[in-house]
């Protein structure tokens, strides 16, 4: 008799294996749909991921996450599309026909977050990006693609957002981190992708009382959940979206490109993560 053939595995590539999300995500996906599956974690060092990554389909899996440190490595392991290369990273892998592609879901999920937390929000000509790290290049990336007009970039190392105003043009203009305050009157969004506000660092101090009324807050940051920056812009009535929407949203095309399926952000399965963030 023939073997039966093994249920589709994708796996999330780190180092070291950080406590992840992803399974608890692909998991209640893969229930939800009643398909048969797997998703693990496998810490890979630095200097084993191109054999990992070249031999990906014969460690049994049909695609991956990958996380710090090895998303840029990724990139040049695999056909990575025109979106990652921009970025200068790749999370998500997955195989069409024998050959291994790579893409950032980072931008659609950052994207698709905005448009289900706040829909509308896209017209905002001014959006106001704090921080230029990995994240911020995604960020950006995405507002320029849907259109915003001006996205003003403010770092606290000047010269990152000044590499990234060159990189990507005219439409990202380069603030001083301490000159701020003076772009929030104009902005239509703000994004903070700085780690200011996560557990242990220090918090943002913006004032969110000179956004303009309807303005919308994102916060990549999702441990705590209620950064200090959502709750101020709650309270003053903004809309807002958080760091948890955008890790759920990037999840959904990896999946699809792996099961076959395209699985659903629903509150079920935001309630299953939060209960686990809570346990941090
Ligand atoms: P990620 O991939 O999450 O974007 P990163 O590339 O390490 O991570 O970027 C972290 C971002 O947070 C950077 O914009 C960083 O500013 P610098 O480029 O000046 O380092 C910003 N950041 C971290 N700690 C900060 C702090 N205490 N004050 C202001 N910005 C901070």
């Amino acid at each position: 008799m023939p073997a039966e053939p093994k249920p589709p595995a994708a796996c999330l590539i780190g180092w070291p294996a950080a406590h992840s999300r992803s399974p608890l995500i692909h998991h209640y996906w893969l229930r939800a749909l009643g398909i048969e599956g797997g998703y693990t974690i496998e810490s890979v060092p630095p200097e084993d991921v191109a054999d990992f990554v070249g031999r990906l389909s014969r460690h049994g899996f049909v695609g991956a996450n990958v996380t710090i440190p090895h998303k840029e490595r990724a990139l040049l392991l695999s056909v990575s599309d025109e979106p990652a290369k921009a970025v200068g990273a790749a999370n998500t892998l997955w195989y069409q026909g024998g050959t291994l592609f790579s893409t950032n879901t980072d931008i659609e999920g950052f994207l698709n977050n905005l448009d289900a937390s706040a829909p509308g929000w896209d017209a905002a000509t001014d959006a106001l990006v704090l921080g230029a790290g990995g994240a911020s290049r995604a960020v950006v990336f995405g507002l320029i693609e849907r259109g915003i007009k001006r996205v003003h970039l403010a770092n606290r190392t000047a010269g990152r957002a000044q590499a990234l105003a060159d990189q990507f043009g005219a439409a990202v203009v380069p603030v001083a981190w301490e000159t701020v305050g003076e772009v929030l009157p104009r902005a239509g969004l703000l994004v903070n992708t700085t780690s200011l506000g996560m557990k242990g660092q220090p918090a943002l101090d913006i004032d969110v009382g000179l956004l303009p009324q309807e303005a919308v807050v994102a916060d990549l940051v999702y441990v705590p959940l209620q950064t200090p920056l959502l709750t101020a812009a709650r309270a003053r009535g903004l809309r807002t979206a958080d760091g948890l929407g955008m890790l759920l949203h990037q999840a959904v095309r990896g999946f699809e490109l792996w099961f076959g399926k395209r699985p659903e952000v629903t509150p079920e399965l935001r309630a299953l993560v939060e209960d686990d963030l809570t346990k941090v």
